[in-house]
């Protein structure tokens, strides 16, 4: 962690996370019809560190990762982007702080327009109001490579591609602005078992290699256990858990953790590339 002297005698520490949430309330309706989904959840990812976030399905995660990137706004709580409260954040801030935190989508089938060619839909990410895969050929190229895709899958449609290889393609999709912060929400649940598998290798490749921030959120401890420094296990909109990885999967302490495990068949085939 770096120090910089603002003044004498003070020192400004950079923030030692890229995201923290405090006290995070999220409830959905109101009077009879109140639910709340997240129940005061604090949480923190720090800089360059995967974080898991596991739990059953309606336990509330995807209603985290859409708080994290301001579609579903806090009842209360606060929630810190690199060591700024995104409360206090301008619309003009907040338009840039879109860019700067980027979420995977889940459905590789749905995520991509049939009718726009791959080389198409990753230079709308680049430059939404002007995209244009020839000005961006070099760059949209680059990242193709850096998720073993072919040269030509630029000029391709879609429907030419594989469940796995869109969610690759999907992947470059998300990371071609060079995120600070990447939210990987269930990105592998709607693949076959052997695919799951090659994507957690991709997945464990660029987060060495690009020193990413996430938040690989899964309902599968398993999956989660390989790609995660750290794991969170969210139960009923509370964490019931936290803890680095390989503690939380071979000693866990909570007896939903412990379900958890043994609902799970074991991890899909897994070995780093
Ligand atoms: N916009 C919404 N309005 C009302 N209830 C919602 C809304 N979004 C999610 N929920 C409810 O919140 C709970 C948690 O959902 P979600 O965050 O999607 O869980 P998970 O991603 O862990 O499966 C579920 O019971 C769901 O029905
Ligand atoms: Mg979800």
């Amino acid at each position: 962690m770096s120090t910089t002297t603002v003044s004498a005698g003070t020192t400004a520490t950079a923030p030692a996370n890229m995201m923290e949430v405090r006290d995070l309330v999220v409830q959905f309706g109101s009077g009879h019809h109140a639910a709340t989904v997240l129940k005061g959840v604090s949480a923190s990812v720090g800089i360059g560190r995967t974080v898991g976030l596991v739990g059953e399905s309606g336990s509330g995660k995807s209603t985290l990762a859409k708080a994290l990137v301001g579609t579903v706004k806090p009842t209360s709580g606060t929630i810190s982007i690199a060591g700024v409260d995104t409360a206090d954040l301008s619309r003009g801030d907040r338009a840039a702080m879109r860019r700067r935190v980027q979420m995977i989508p889940q459905d590789p089938y749905s995520s991509l327009d049939p009718r726009r060619t791959i080389g198409q839909a990753i230079a709308e990410a680049i430059d939404p109001k002007r995209p244009d895969p020839k000005r961006h050929r070099e760059t949209i190229l680059e990242w193709l490579r850096t998720v073993r895709m072919p040269e030509d899958t630029i000029d391709r449609f879609p429907h030419e591609f594989s469940g796995g290889q869109r969610q690759r393609v999907a992947i470059a999709r998300g990371l071609v602005l060079r995120p600070e912060f990447v939210i990987a929400d269930e990105i592998t649940s709607a693949l076959d078992v052997s695919v799951q598998a090659e994507i957690l290798n991709l997945v464990a490749r660029l987060r060495a290699e690009l020193g990413l921030s996430m938040l690989f959120i899964s309902h599968n401890l398993a999956v989660v256990r390989h790609v995660s420094d750290d794991v969170i296990v969210l139960y009923q909109g509370e964490i019931v858990e936290q803890g680095p990885a390989e503690q939380v999967y071979s000693n866990p302490q909570h007896p939903y953790t412990r379900s958890l495990l043994d609902s799970v068949p074991g991890a899909p085939g897994f070995s780093i590339d």
